[in-house]
């Protein structure tokens, strides 16, 4: 049922869920992400084809092998939104002649990964960061979009009681019946009745409200209350290619039932003075929770988030992430620009709402680089 034969006609609710269906915010496939996979097709197809013998295609084995001078240009197949195209306009040509990207590095190519066979076993990457307004939520819905794009199974997991990315796209929390809360708190409840399909293509969404409040405190006296998530998430692992669970600004016991669950966490860090504040606790708790419950548990990367390369301030907040944080930090970068706010209220990512956008472009360039570090372990 999920994730096939998906036409316009087959994005509903699932389940008794009674919600408004998704069909309003159908779009067809973004032109941009077309022709990308054309132009791959045509420039990287040897390596993405696979030998014909069986064997499991390696999507990467081009990796170093890349043409001298072949890097990826953020600009190449993307017309910048002139609104944002100006934010990068200080840097933006000192980064191509020198191939450095934002964060001071150079910027490595990520290939456009080819389609998938087969699906799952899922991996799942916990969105987190206790501070509030870091992009968390916008990361969820635009990784997932972009991931989906790439012919990824995606399913996201509002774990917020905010249920901000269900609002995110298109779901109104207070109509809904059923809600992770029900999946996580009554033995025998199905993950199926609570899914919902959203309007992209391969991306299905376990929404959230208000009650998911109360799960914070009702847990609490449940026998092995922090792997609650991870045993309600089981049966779907077969299904999807990637979960990514949507975390509430705490530490609290939602939270550490998403690091519980997860392989992989993505910290989003908001380009600002503040960005640091408080990592160290984050770090410190994604620590006991690898020793204690999860030693699979590992930081796949610091997202910075709300660039604006205009700014010295901006600049120097990134220089410093990059100091604390080395490698961990992703070579792409999220920057500021209205679209986001702007994508909330319509109900839909970004990879959807302004395809062309630089914004688009970025999570398509993070799906590549999360895609590129699974690959590479
Ligand atoms: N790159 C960006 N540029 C401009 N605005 C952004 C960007 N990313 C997110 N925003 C906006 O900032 C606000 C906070 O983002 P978001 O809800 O994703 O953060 P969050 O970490 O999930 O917040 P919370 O901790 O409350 O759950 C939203 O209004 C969002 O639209
Ligand atoms: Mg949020």
């Amino acid at each position: 049922m999920r994730g096939e034969g998906q036409g316009p006609e087959g994005h509903e609710a699932v389940g008794s869920v009674a919600v408004r269906t998704f069909a309003a915010h159908q779009s067809p496939v973004p032109q941009t992400a077309r022709r990308a996979h054309q132009s791959m097709d045509g420039q990287h197809v040897n390596a993405m084809a696979g030998d014909g013998s069986g064997a499991p295609r390696n999507h990467f084995a081009d990796y170093d092998e890349l043409p001298e001078g072949h890097f990826y240009d953020p600009d190449a197949e993307y017309e910048p939104d002139p609104e944002y195209a100006a934010t990068l306009a200080p840097d933006a040509a000192r980064q191509r002649r020198e191939r450095v990207g934002p964060t001071g590095r150079p910027l490595p190519y990520f290939p456009i990964p080819g389609p998938l066979t087969d699906h799952g076993p899922a991996k799942i990457i916990a969105m987190c960061n206790q501070k509030g307004g870091v992009g968390k939520t916008t990361s969820t819905i635009n990784l997932g979009a972009a991931l989906a794009e790439y012919g990824r199974r995606v399913l996201l997991v509002d774990f917020d009681p905010q249920g901000a990315l269900s609002v995110g796209l298109g779901v109104n929390p207070m109509e809904l019946d059923l809600t992770v809360y029900n999946l996580l708190m009554e033995r025998g409840m199905s993950a199926d009745e609570v899914l919902l399909k959203t309007a992209v293509p391969n991306m299905d969404l376990l929404p959230s409200n208000i009650d998911l409040s109360a799960a914070e405190v009702q847990l609490v006296s449940e026998v092995a209350r922090e792997s609650t998530l991870q045993r309600a998430l089981k049966p779907l692992m077969d299904d999807y290619d990637y979960i990514v669970i949507d975390c509430q600004p705490s530490l609290g016991l939602l939270t550490v039932n998403a690091l519980t669950a997860a392989h992989k966490v993505i910290v989003p860090l908001e380009c600002e003075f503040f960005a640091l504040r408080g990592v160290a606790l984050l770090t410190e708790t994604i620590e006991k929770v690898q020793e204690r419950l999860n030693p699979e548990l590992e930081l796949d990367g610091i997202l910075a988030t709300m660039y604006d390369s205009r700014t010295v301030h901006s600049r120097e907040v990134l220089a410093r992430v990059v100091e604390a944080f080395d490698d961990h930090v992703y070579h792409t970068v999220i920057g500021r620009t209205v679209r986001f706010p702007e994508t909330t209220v319509a109900g839909e990512p970004i990879t959807t709402y302004a395809s062309n956008s630089v914004g688009a472009a970025a999570y398509r360039q993070l799906a590549r680089e999360v895609l590129a570090r699974c690959h590479a372990e």
